[in-house]
């Protein structure tokens, strides 16, 4: 029986998304209704009905209890965020994650956040280190921009954090070479926009690169991905951490490689 939830929003309202395994599949509404019942902030219950898919990374979803409006105010580490997962990428587990990258910026630092979603990463950053410089987030979904540009307001960032609606791969030429930090959190496909990150970099910034690893070759792939996309834009780097951020599926983890453009 699988009972696995993540619970998104708020003390006034949230939503809890479930997974339903197979043998619980005739029991969701009841499931649902245990969950509304138990937790008084939870307004309405979706389950999980695919994978992430698609540029925008969102999953289907069923709505199995509760209201129809699933926008929610998430709150996390001091600040607020407006977001619908039915609309955009928005993943609660990687809180820890988000303060890990946090906590490395430096007073002074230029950052780019590259698929930057509601803007949770920038967000955090500009939490953490009030004194950074400038944050340019960029992101394709204009649903995402819409809730990223609502959520620097209402944390009052704007000073800080610069949104983008655009694809990293045209919108971010503005800041080639002026960039201290660059955070890339699409795990399945950033490979393909390292040659982007690394015109945005510094000499001496660091790149902060998601993906997928097994649990016998956890940065196998991360490190074969950042070793061809150097050697063809022909610049020397240095890798300075590893670690498992999530496990994703059995036997398999998100993970980021972290390096310096020498
Ligand atoms: C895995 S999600 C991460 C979102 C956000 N950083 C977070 O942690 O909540 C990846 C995001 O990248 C966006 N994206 C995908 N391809 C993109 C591209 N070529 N340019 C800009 N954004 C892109 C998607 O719409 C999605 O919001």
């Amino acid at each position: 029986m699988s009972r696995s939830f993540d619970v998104i929003g708020s003390k006034e309202k949230a939503i809890a998304i479930v997974e339903i395994s197979d043998e619980d599949e005739g029991r969701e509404k009841e499931i649902a209704k245990a969950l509304l019942q138990k937790q008084k902030n939870v307004k309405s219950v979706l389950k999980k009905e695919s994978s992430r898919k698609g540029e925008y990374r969102i999953r289907k979803y069923k709505l199995i209890a509760g209201e129809k409006n699933t926008e929610v105010l998430h709150k996390e580490h001091g600040y607020t965020l407006k977001l619908d997962p039915q609309k955009v990428y928005f993943s609660v587990r990687e809180g820890t994650e988000r303060q890990r990258i946090a906590k490395q910026v430096k007073a002074g630092e230029f950052v780019m956040v590259m698929f930057s979603g509601i803007g949770v990463y920038a967000i955090s950053i500009a939490k953490k280190q009030p004194d950074v410089e400038k944050i340019i987030a960029v992101e394709i979904n204009h649903q995402a921009v819409d809730y990223m540009k609502y959520n620097i307001r209402v944390n009052k960032m704007s000073h800080k954090v610069v949104p983008v609606l655009g694809d990293v791969r045209t919108a971010c030429n503005k800041w080639y070479g002026k960039c201290d930090r660059i955070v890339m959190p699409l795990p399945l496909g950033a490979e393909s926009f390292l040659d982007i990150a690394v015109k945005c970099a510094k000499p001496g910034a660091t790149i902060h690169f998601y993906s997928w690893g097994g649990k016998d070759s956890l940065y196998d792939a991360a490190e074969k991905a950042i070793g061809e996309s150097l050697k063809k834009v022909n610049r020397e780097y240095k890798i300075t951490g590893r670690r498992i951020v999530l496990p994703y599926a059995p036997g398999r983890y998100k993970v980021c490689v972290e390096f310096k453009i020498l």
